[in-house]
């Protein structure tokens, strides 16, 4: 599939500027997660596209299911199949709300960055300037360390990069964020 048909379901779906902008930040990272897997030696699934795409569409369905976790990602499947997606992306959609084994790096990789994400835009927003380019790797280390800022954002999933991807805490920060920040205008913060 192609970025376009992603974005055409994100559109069908219903989805919201923010949500939107959430499917992005995480693409944005999948896209630089496989790029530094790649360099490891590692050999991530398919290409860099289909980790932004895998990225982008994770959470597509997830306000149109009103927030239900049984419903979750089940819209999403069902649009995906209708287009002959490839199974790895669907199998990873599936895999971050557990309806799916992660058996794949890109399954592992959004389980991993989608509540990082969601953490380095509220580090953002708490600069004065409320902007990506105020933080730094050691910034959003303090933020992630210190459990009662965004309480929400899980820490231990985001821990998983460590032992599911053997890339450690500071260095998938790192690499996170210098992809959020690279695409900040997309993400207007
Ligand atoms: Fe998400």
């Amino acid at each position: 599939m192609t970025r376009e048909d992603a974005i055409k379901i994100m559109d069908d779906l219903g989805n919201s500027p923010n949500m939107k902008k959430h499917g992005l930040a995480a693409g944005y990272v999948m896209s630089a997660l496989f790029d530094y897997l790649q360099k490891k030696g590692k050999k991530p699934e398919l290409s860099n596209e289909i980790w932004g795409i895998a990225g982008l569409l994770h959470d597509a369905d997830y306000e149109k299911t009103n927030k239900s976790e049984e419903l979750h990602t089940e819209e999403t499947t069902k649009m995906l199949h209708h287009i002959g997606a490839e199974k790895e992306i669907i199998d990873a959609v599936r895999g971050h709300a557990d309806k799916e084994l992660r058996r794949t790096l890109m399954s592992k990789s959004i389980y991993a960055c989608d509540e990082l994400t969601g953490l380095i835009v509220a580090a953002a927003l708490v600069q004065p300037d409320k902007k990506l380019k105020s933080l730094s790797t050691e910034s959003v280390m303090r933020k992630f360390k210190d459990k009662s800022f965004a309480a929400g954002a899980n820490r231990d999933q985001i821990k998983t990069c460590e032992s599911e991807l053997k890339i450690p805490l500071e260095e998938f920060i790192s690499i996170s964020l210098q992809a959020m920040q690279l695409y900040s205008n997309e993400l207007g913060l």
